[in-house]
């Protein structure tokens, strides 16, 4: 961000290099010392890029505090592409008022749809105005076994590419998935003698019976 005209060049070369459509996804700056999201919204336009995604934070706030949404407003209003707001949306019902409030032509969800996928599901019903029913226990687990096989095969293809042994991907895909479990789990009784045990479990089908245990 602290060159736009580089940024600019590299979204003309994209564009041109590609036949589908190119989008840019940043933040308002990289400190507050640095507020140049006009010049890097404008040179991503004239770059050729067919919408911006602008996440309402500094670079160096990472992730703390609000959004500045009115800052994501402003760049909305000044550019003709379309921008996609992001940044600390809570829930559909917050998606689709950051859309009212804030004219946006689009809102981004980031970790509020960690361990909960239905969010966007929930966003379509909210936003067609027809009822969001919320995950049965059941839907909720084959999710979630989904979700820990696939971070399995994940892990698997990458050891393969690093020419790592995979001998303990298993295991490891068990205790990444903790991360997303407490999300899947929150408020669940019974999670925080999981994270205890989870450290010990090495097999999926052996977590995904002490999930079931929880769950269903
Ligand atoms: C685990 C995680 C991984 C992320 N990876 C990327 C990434 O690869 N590229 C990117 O532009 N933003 C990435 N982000 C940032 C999000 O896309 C989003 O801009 C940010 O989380 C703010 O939105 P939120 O408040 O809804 O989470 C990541 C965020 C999280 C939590």
């Amino acid at each position: 961000m602290k060159n736009p005209a580089k940024i600019g060049e590299i979204v003309e070369t994209v564009s041109r290099a590609v036949s589908l459509p190119v989008s840019v996804k940043t933040r308002i700056g990289l400190s507050s010392n640095l507020q140049n999201i006009s010049e890097v919204g404008r040179a991503v336009e004239e770059g050729g890029a067919e919408a911006l995604f602008l996440h309402g934070r500094f670079a160096n706030d990472r992730h703390r505090g609000p959004a500045d949404w009115e800052t994501i407003a402003r760049i909305k209003e000044e550019l003709s592409i379309p921008v996609i707001g992001n940044g600390g949306v809570g829930g559909a019902e917050e998606a689709l008022s950051k859309l009212k409030d804030y004219h946006v032509d689009g809102v981004m969800i980031g970790r509020s749809a960690i361990g909960n996928p239905w969010i966007f599901a929930e966003c379509l019903c909210r936003w067609t105005g027809r009822p969001f029913t919320p995950p049965s226990a059941r839907e909720r687990f084959e999710v979630i076994t989904e979700h820990l096989k696939q971070l399995y095969q994940f892990m698997l293809a990458e050891a393969r590419i690093r020419q790592r042994p995979s001998g303990r991907a298993e295991a490891a895909a068990c205790r990444q998935f903790y991360g997303h479990l407490v999300h899947y789990l929150y408020g669940r009784e019974g999670l925080g003698k999981l994270r205890k045990e989870i450290a010990h479990i090495d097999s999926i089908d052996q977590l995904l019976l002490e999930i079931s245990n929880l769950l269903l």
